[in-house]
């Protein structure tokens, strides 16, 4: 199978070159015995392609086959996770100043670049399924209705699937922007395995961001930022403005044979992932799918009385899930796990006793009134105060406690004590939280 970048360094490699340029390990091994591919580990010499460059050469050939695969006109390699797509593909589509309609549940980084692009966000709330305890899909009816109202908005912003696995209906939302004369941006950061498990939603939108890192067999930091309607070019100009002048060509060649691996083997393995994991959802109480609530087939959402008390005990037992909010922990399971990983992990869920049902979550309330813009919110001097005090201030930050998971109170909103009362009520209490400092409102 082709894995063309990854071959011509391994030629190049083979050829014992002298290497008088960066990385200064020169193709040697690391000290300690630091197990590193060093002598891949080159920088650009003429042989090795350029990954913001514009001449065809092996980096470019590895995101071809990306891109066909996943059903994109382009694809750029990117060696700063999804927080560098994000942050590179907001700018494609929105540029500087103007409107946005983004999720309200957005990653942190989608709330940044926001703020660095100096954009005015519109948000998209989500339904509250209270007999999940978890926010649902973004639903087209609900995009549609923010386009109709803010026709200036062309640039929509969402999440699939969320860090609980719950999927929107991409093509029906895509269709909306369309029909709005919007581009669609998704943050498919826990979804780079779908396409290769059948899933075709993501095709879709303009642009996808995906972290290969999260879901497949692939070092941190890998992702992907995919496009249709724009060239290579233009992802290369806008990633590199936020990626490193030396992105890792380690990263960049384990990106080509994790795809190469996905073709064949690892896509055997993931359906075997899927199958596992929805026996486990039968056998223990989870987040499943049903009639409006689509979900990443391989992601394992358990229900607990104390999702943080059954992270702990998992976590004595060597078992450590990928996050616990009060009534839920999240297992990330993929094609490097099996049968043995699984019967391991419902051992230690007998053991526990913790699963059963979540305590009582409230949705969350309505977003408070916004008084600063995210990039004001973001530069102006702020300080830190307790959160129980902070009635009356504008946020700084986000406050985002898991669940709900999205911002109760995003940057640049003023906070109420109708929000704090509800941060209370879920017990997210006593923190402290970043507000602006009051001369500078
Ligand atoms: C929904 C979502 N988007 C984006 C990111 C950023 O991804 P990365 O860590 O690859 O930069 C994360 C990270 O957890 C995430 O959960």
């Amino acid at each position: 199978m082709p894995t063309p970048l990854y071959d011509s360094l391994r030629a190049l490699a083979g050829t014992h070159p002298l290497r008088l340029d960066m990385p200064g390990h020169h193709g040697g091994p690391l000290p300690g015995g630091f197990p590193w591919p060093s002598e891949i580990d080159f920088t650009e010499n003429g042989h090795t392609g350029d990954l913001y460059g514009g001449e065809p050469d092996a980096i470019q050939a590895a995101e071809r086959l990306w891109a066909e695969r996943f059903g994109f006109d382009s694809c750029l390699f990117l060696t700063g996770g999804s927080t560098q797509g994000i942050h590179a593909g907001l700018a494609l589509l929105a540029g500087e100043g103007g409107p946005a309609a983004l999720d309200r549940g957005s990653h942190r980084s989608v709330y940044h670049a926001l703020a660095l692009l100096d954009l005015t966000p519109h948000f998209i709330p989500r339904p509250w399924l209270a007999g999940e305890g978890v926010t649902g899909p973004v639903l087209p009816e609900t995009v549609g209705k923010a386009l109709k109202a803010h026709p200036e908005i062309k640039t929509v912003c969402i999440t699939s699937p969320t860090y609980y696995g719950v999927l929107s209906d991409i093509p029906a939302i895509a269709g909306v922007c369309r029909a709005h004369g919007a581009k669609l941006m998704v943050d498919g950061a826990h979804g780079a395995h779908l396409p290769f498990l059948g899933y075709t939603g993501y095709q879709a939108a303009d642009v996808v961001v995906m972290s290969a890192h999260k879901t497949l067999p692939a070092p941190g930091q890998t992702a992907l930022l995919l496009a249709n309607g724009f060239g290579l070019d233009q992802l290369q100009r806008w990633g590199s403005v936020y990626g490193t002048s030396s992105p890792s060509y380690v990263l960049m060649s384990a990106l080509d044979a994790a795809r190469d691996y996905m073709e064949g083997e690892g896509t055997a393995r993931y359906l075997e992932t899927v199958r596992l994991t929805e026996a486990l959802r039968g056998r223990w109480p989870a987040l499943a799918p049903r009639d409006g609530l689509a979900l990443d087939p391989a992601r394992l959402t358990l229900f607990s009385p104390d999702g943080f008390a059954l992270a702990d005990a998992l976590r004595a037992r060597g078992i450590y899930p990928e996050m616990a909010d009060a009534g839920h922990v999240v297992c990330i399971l993929t094609c490097a796990g099996g049968p043995a990983e699984a019967e391991r992990l419902e051992r230690a869920l007998a053991d526990t006793g913790l699963t059963g049902p979540y305590p009582p979550i409230p949705p969350p309330p309505e977003p408070p009134q916004a008084v600063l813009t995210p990039r004001r919110a973001l530069f102006a001097p702020r300080e830190r105060v307790l959160l129980s005090q902070s009635a009356g201030r504008v946020c700084a930050g986000q406050i985002a406690p898991y669940p709900p998971g999205v911002p109760v109170i995003a940057p640049g909103e003023r906070i109420e004590k109708k929000h704090l009362a509800y941060l209370r009520e879920i017990g997210y209490n006593e923190v402290y939280c970043d507000v602006i400092r009051p001369r500078e409102e």
